[in-house]
């Protein structure tokens, strides 16, 4: 059987490093586009050349043409401008939507039967424009957000209750921005809850409270820390978490921005939900009961990715 096909549009500090993942776990052959000539050729070399000593088989391509990509499996999409110190991810709305515009009839023209994973932010509103220009259908097109600010929450609980992250569950939900939800009552220490824990004393309601906002933070933290640019091994690596799950039909559990209509009493839009990622993109939406105060976070954050909505369609008229 053929590799399966893997397009990464935007062969940036994202970009280069999904292409690197993808190939040293042999997801499939790589094809790195961008708009910027000799930089996704440059990559794609540079990764095949560490080939042999990786041991693992795929070919890397980079490509200017959005011909390149034609036919492939999985896309991911991180073309556009990260942020800089002092920037919102909601800053960067007018310039990125622009480039979903011309992302989303790449794909459209030349990778329609894609499962098609966002990363370009702000977020839930991309994810969401892009899914418009490109037209595939909803539960193809899904944004990466929830994996990555769980893995946030996850790494901060491992360090302060001085256990392995791999026995550190964690769920984070809403848009992908100040108002995310960190769903304490759903993380589990091997299965306890964060509730819990704090009344054996293993933490303080005050520390967790502490997580939580740093969890919120966490891309911040790390924009402040390296001043040029945002994050990206773990966004990466949580993107590739994602293709795996579509890639090998695993049925992942996993939190992301997918479209919602009808759970969670929502009425149509993207933002970040419990999903179940196989073989047919999204399969399902998890709809999860939420107490009043989760819900209250929840609705606000869903008010602030409308809002973000909104102005996608104030500037692009086409979406209105
Ligand atoms: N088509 C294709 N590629 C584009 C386009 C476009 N229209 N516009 C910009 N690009 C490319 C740039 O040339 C650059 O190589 O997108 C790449 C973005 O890479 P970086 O600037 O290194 O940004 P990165 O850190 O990878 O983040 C990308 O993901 O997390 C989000 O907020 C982040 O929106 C940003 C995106």
């Amino acid at each position: 059987m053929a590799r399966p096909k893997i397009a990464l549009i935007g062969a940036g500090q994202i970009g280069g490093t999904l292409a690197h993942l993808a190939a040293i776990k042999e997801l499939g052959d790589v094809v790195l586009f961008d708009i910027a000539e000799g930089t996704p050729q440059g990559k794609a070399l540079d990764i095949a050349q560490s080939g042999p000593s990786e041991g693992f088989d795929a070919v890397m391509k980079g490509a200017n043409s959005y011909e390149d990509i034609a036919g492939a499996d999985v896309c991911i999409v991180t073309a556009g401008v990260p942020r800089k110190p002092g920037m919102s991810r909601d800053d960067l709305i007018g310039i990125n939507l622009k480039v979903m515009k011309s992302v989303g009839e790449g794909i459209k023209a030349h990778a329609p039967n894609a499962f098609v994973i966002c990363i370009t932010n702000p977020l839930d509103a991309m994810v969401w424009a892009l899914q418009q220009f490109s037209g595939l259908p909803p539960e193809k097109v899904v944004g990466m957000a929830g994996v990555l600010d769980s893995a946030r929450f996850r790494h901060f609980l491992s360090v302060e209750f001085n256990v392995s992250m791999r026995d550190v569950t964690a769920f984070v939900l809403g848009g992908h921005g100040d108002t995310m939800v960190p769903l304490v009552r759903y993380s589990t220490v091997a299965g306890i809850p964060l509730p819990d824990l704090v009344q054996m004393g293993w933490t303080s309601q005050e520390k967790l409270d502490q997580i939580v906002q740093r969890t919120r933070d966490g891309g911040a933290e790390i924009v402040g820390l390296l001043k040029t640019g945002s994050a990206y091994y773990a966004p990466a690596t949580s993107a590739i978490e994602m293709a795996e799950a579509y890639l090998k039909d695993q049925k992942r559990l996993l939190p992301c921005a997918a479209w919602v209509d009808g759970a969670f009493g929502l009425d149509g839009m993207y933002v970040g939900v419990p999903t179940i990622i196989g073989a047919g993109g999204i399969e399902k939406v998890v709809d999860i009961k939420l107490n009043a105060d989760e819900q209250a976070m929840f609705d606000k954050s869903v008010d602030a990715v409308k809002g973000l909505v909104a102005a996608c369609k104030g500037i692009e008229p086409s979406l209105a």
